[in-house]
């Protein structure tokens, strides 16, 4: 190095060493100091915020009132009582009890925490006795209890089912039937998990109610008919479809993959099972199944190859002939969907 030069120009040496030592050094060490207290901030937000998420637990919501008058007809429980057969009685039954009194949900994701379905049967505080009809309508289509509190999708909503078919359901709830006389027994309380509760700030929300009647299609209008029962009363695409996750509750055909199966589901045993592609494809969905097959295996699981179908599909052994012909008719009119195609959507 020529120290000459440092000599000659003292000044610029100065100013080299203040801008090296000085500046730069300050500079860097406030840009570090920055960038850590910006760091500690996030951290800090984040950790007040997953804080406040779990601590909070799953929203609460405001709710409405609505007026809602059942017409308890002989004609409408027992309607009542076949949709509840098929729509809540496997999650709300307990085999101790034989009545519709909660029971621990072993087929539910772990992720989501332990959940447990509830007592809702006729008794005033352990069950939901003390609900007005118009409580258990908004509960039913939204996802809202009269408290407020939203249940997250682990009980799927009536987001389109007729209003016909919901006041039977409502009927039947207040009916006489067995397995809802009052009874005290009460599963303990669902836990769930972080994840859970953060889904239900980010993705979970309650449903809207209709903004219009619901009409149930006659049922000699085949198709129409058949794609009601597939889409807003017994919600096979729920199952059938994608995933849970792109499913479109108010649109349901535009739900990803529709129909096309894949969506992951639990066995009793916990056990992963995908559902099976129900469009009309050869290979891999049910376009080798007659419109005889198709009626067998929905209402006693029997498939034509010998086998049974697993949980979580339960046979809907209450349907009639007519009402399977109808979704097998509304099948048949679905866009086919390719496994590969169902595989990618996974
Ligand atoms: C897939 C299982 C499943 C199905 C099907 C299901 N439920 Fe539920 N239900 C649950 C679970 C789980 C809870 C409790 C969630 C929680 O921890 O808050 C629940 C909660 C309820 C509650 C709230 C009770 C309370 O005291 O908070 C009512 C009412 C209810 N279900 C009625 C029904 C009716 C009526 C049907 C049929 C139309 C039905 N459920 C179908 C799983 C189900
Ligand atoms: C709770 C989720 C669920 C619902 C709701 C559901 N399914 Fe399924 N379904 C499944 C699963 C999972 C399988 C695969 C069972 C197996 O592999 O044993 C299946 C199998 C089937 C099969 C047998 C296909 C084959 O050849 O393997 C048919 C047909 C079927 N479902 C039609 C329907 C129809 C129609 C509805 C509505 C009326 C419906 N499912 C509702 C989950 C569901």
């Amino acid at each position: 190095m020529d120290t000459g030069n440092w000599l000659k120009t003292p000044h610029l040496f100065l100013i080299k060493f203040f801008y090296f030592s000085v500046v730069q050094k300050s500079t860097m060490k406030k840009i570090l100091k920055f960038t850590l207290i910006t760091l500690l901030v996030l951290v800090v937000i984040a950790g007040a915020f997953a804080a406040f998420v779990s601590i909070r637990g799953i929203p609460k919501y405001d709710t409405e009132q609505v007026a809602v008058k059942v017409i308890s007809t002989p004609e409408n429980i027992a309607h009542g009582q076949k949709l509840a057969n098929m729509l809540c009685v496997h999650c709300h039954l307990d085999p101790a009890t034989n009545k519709l009194t909660g029971r621990f949900m072993s087929e539910m994701t772990p992720e989501f925490g332990p959940v447990y379905s509830k007592n809702i049967t006729r008794h005033p505080t352990a069950g939901i006795g003390s609900w007005t009809d118009g409580e258990l309508f908004y509960f039913l289509r939204t996802g809202i209890r009269p408290d407020g509190q939203y249940v997250p999708p682990y009980m799927p909503k009536l987001v389109n089912i007729s209003d016909h078919d919901m006041n039977a359901i409502i009927a039947f709830m207040r009916s006489d039937a067995p397995m809802l006389a009052p009874a005290e027994e009460e599963p303990a309380d669902s836990k769930p998990s972080f994840l859970t509760k953060m889904l239900c700030v980010v993705a979970f929300k309650p449903f809207k109610l209709p903004a219009e009647p619901i009409q149930t299609p006659p049922i000699h209008d085949k198709v129409a008919y058949g794609k009601y029962l597939v889409t807003s009363q017994l919600t096979c695409f729920g199952c059938h479809s994608a995933d849970f996750k792109t499913n479109d509750y108010y649109t349901p055909e535009r739900s990803e993959g529709y129909l096309g199966g894949g969506n992951i589901l639990l066995t009793m045993e916990g056990e992963k099972i995908l559902s099976t592609n129900i469009t009309m494809n050869k290979t891999d969905g049910i376009g080798n199944y007659s419109e005889d097959d198709f009626v067998k295996v929905i209402k006693s699981g029997a498939k034509p190859d010998g086998t049974t179908v697993r949980y979580p599909m339960v046979p809907y052994a209450e349907l009639e002939d007519e009402e399977i012909r109808a979704i097998y008719a509304y099948l048949r009119s679905v866009p086919v969907i390719e496994k590969e195609q169902s595989a990618s959507t996974r």
